[in-house]
């Protein structure tokens, strides 16, 4: 829930947990890498996705885009206050490692839609697939000066 822009660490460590359960149902049989994504919204409610490659490697999605995606179609772009990443090589078919991902490039940009249209800095969640810790960061300090809404009028 949002509380002056901050996730308690309980929001924080359910939306890791969210993101988990997410890269399970990752389709990564290419790079054999899962990412899930859990985005939380003003009003507390979850949205999640996992990256959805394709044999045609190019046409994969990221799961920021994917979670962003939904949440954008269920109407909530402007909602989103923090997501959450995790991710790792799959050992035995489930990701593993404590290395946190962090958003690429174009899942930042994606992220930053939200941000734009909601009118708020995110809160950025990094971590690993297993593991307690927790990287913090905000979309603008991983995308700084981004091109944006604002940029198009909106
Ligand atoms: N991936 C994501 O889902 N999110 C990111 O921010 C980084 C990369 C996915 C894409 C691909 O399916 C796999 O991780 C390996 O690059």
């Amino acid at each position: 829930m949002e509380r002056g822009g901050a996730v308690t660490e309980i929001d924080e460590r359910s939306l890791i947990a969210a993101a988990r359960d997410a890269a399970l149902k990752a389709h990564a049989p290419y790079s054999r890498f899962s990412v899930g994504a859990a985005v939380l919204l003003n009003d507390g409610a979850v949205v999640t996705g996992a990256n959805f490659e394709n044999a045609s490697y190019g046409l994969s999605l990221c799961a920021e885009t994917v979670a962003i995606a939904k949440a954008s179609s269920e109407g909530r772009l402007a909602d989103v206050i923090a997501v959450a990443v995790i991710g790792g090589m799959q050992v035995d078919g489930r990701p593993a490692g404590s290395d946190p991902v962090r958003p690429c490039g174009r899942c930042r940009q994606v992220l930053n839609e939200a941000a734009g249209i909601g009118r708020r800095d995110l809160i950025v969640l990094c971590a690993g697939a297993q593991g307690d810790a927790i990287e913090r960061h905000r979309l603008s300090e991983l995308l700084p000066n981004a091109f944006g809404p604002a940029d198009l009028g909106l």
